[in-house]
């Protein structure tokens, strides 16, 4: 991509309104707009960095075993009656009327949708488990939107939904969730230690939040700092496998978001200097509630006798928007953003010293070209401002590669490639520079 041709409005200042580095700098790199308080859109490049996330989540999903859907954003409110969450919810709910006087409302979550299309089309135990799950809008009245996207109003969520036919198969569903999201953070560069956490409104008896350690985080937590160096389950793990003991082992530490923190507790099971108190921000939260909507829905399916039994159920949720602030909490300097590789916009910054320069512009095209066709994702500054203000937009938009060539480097037939997050300078050929990024 040329920047001349990319619609990416950063800015110079700093705007006041934002209180945390995720917000200031997703402002100032031109990833998003305010649309009206915690609503917002997604410019191109806020939006590359969205779709990867929700990318590497839908992967992870599907190598668990889970099968997408997609649900609407707007639900009757008639299968809320159902689950008596309809008043319960209270003002968060967006509550619509259609043309016909019908309740409908903007989904905060979709447990009660999910829920009606499985009671409507499986009937026997020989279907389960199942796990069905999307990513999709979200609107939630939040009292206090704030931090941009980080606690936004409309917000992209992937949530998950278990359906198994007895308690113990349901807690391997959530075991295998559980697995999952420790990969899913672990592949986005981030450390997301699972919590005990409380069940909140969408009730339940387990539930674990996934947190990142982070000063801005809206979350009071106490953990052992051991879990900062647990390693992750590896790629093509096999989820019918043994997955309690890594359950066992990431929960065997102590690590608990403030509702469930007790001070005994906490002090008996860490040693001093292992204890975390800090702050987190929830990227994922994990749920168990077995049957508390399959029965308040009629949601049964006959099991191995031909008995009806009620599903056992989970909910799994991400907040994929969120993630996008997370990681830049998480990755950042006082340049700008450092993104890790992963969920990078580009890989690569091309930095044209001298446009206009023949030999500049022939060197900085051809390499361009090449890269492109070797599939490397570029972003090609073209433009002709002046060299200071390339670099610091490239250090603020924090790809992690930059290319920098000038008739200077050039006379000797180098260009000079920088490290994002090192800050480390190398000066390499051309022909070296293609190498290192396409061999
Ligand atoms: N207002 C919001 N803005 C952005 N992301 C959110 C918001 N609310 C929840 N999320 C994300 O969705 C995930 C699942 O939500 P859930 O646990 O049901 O919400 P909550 O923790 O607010 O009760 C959370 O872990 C979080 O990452
Ligand atoms: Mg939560």
């Amino acid at each position: 991509m040329r920047l001349s041709r990319f619609f990416m409005p950063t800015l110079k200042e700093t705007p006041s309104e934002a209180q945390i580095a995720s917000h200031r700098l997703m402002l100032r790199a031109g990833m998003i707009r305010q649309s009206s308080a915690g609503i917002y859109s997604w410019l191109p490049m806020g939006l590359k960095v969205l779709k990867k996330i929700e990318n590497i989540v839908r992967e992870e999903m599907n190598a668990a075993g889970c099968n997408e859907v997609l649900m609407p954003t707007i639900q009757p409110a008639d299968l809320w009656r159902e689950s008596g969450r309809y008043e319960d919810y209270g003002k968060e709910m967006l509550r619509i009327e259609d043309r016909h006087g019908r309740d409908m409302l903007y989904g905060p979550t979709n447990e009660e949708q999910i829920t009606e299309i499985f009671r409507a089309s499986v009937r026997s135990y020989r279907d389960l488990p199942s796990n069905l799950y999307h990513i999709q809008w979200k609107f939630r009245d939040e009292v206090r939107p704030r931090f941009g996207i980080m606690r936004g109003r409309e917000f992209l969520m992937k949530d998950a939904y278990s359906f198994d036919i007895d308690h113990e198969s349901s807690k391997s569903a959530y075991n295998r969730m559980f697995v999952s999201y420790l990969r899913t953070f672990d592949r986005m560069g981030l450390k997301a230690i699972p919590m005990k956490a409380d069940t909140g409104p969408i009730g339940g008896d387990l539930s674990h939040e996934f947190i990142l350690l982070a000063e801005t985080g809206e979350s009071e937590v106490y953990c052992h700092g051991d879990y900062l160096d647990f390693d992750v389950p590896p790629d093509g793990i096999d989820y019918d496998g043994d997955m309690q003991s890594i359950v066992d082992k990431w929960t065997s530490l102590y690590a608990v978001t403030d509702e469930k923190y007790v001070a005994e507790e906490f002090d008996a099971a860490v040693p001093e200097d292992k204890r975390l108190h800090t702050r987190g921000i929830e990227v994922g939260h994990i749920f168990h509630f077995g049957t508390k909507y399959s029965e308040a829905m009629g949601a049964t399916v006959l099991d191995q006798e031909g008995n009806a039994t009620h599903l056992q159920m989970g909910s799994y949720g991400i907040g994929v928007s969120r993630l996008v602030g997370g990681i830049i909490e998480a990755s950042h300097d006082d340049d700008g953003i450092i993104w890790p590789e992963a969920v990078a916009p580009f890989h690569i910054g091309l930095i044209n010293l001298r446009p206009g320069d023949d030999a500049t512009d022939a060197a900085c095209e051809d390499l361009y070209e090449k890269l492109g066709n070797a599939g490397v994702d570029v972003l090609y500054d073209d433009t002709d401002e002046r060299a200071g203000g390339k670099f610091a937009k490239m250090d603020l938009i924090g790809l992690p590669w930059q290319i920098v060539i000038g008739p200077r480097g050039l006379k000797n037939g180098i260009a000079e490639v920088k490290n994002r997050a090192s800050g480390i300078k190398e000066e390499l050929s051309l022909d070296e520079t293609l190498n290192r990024f396409t061999g």
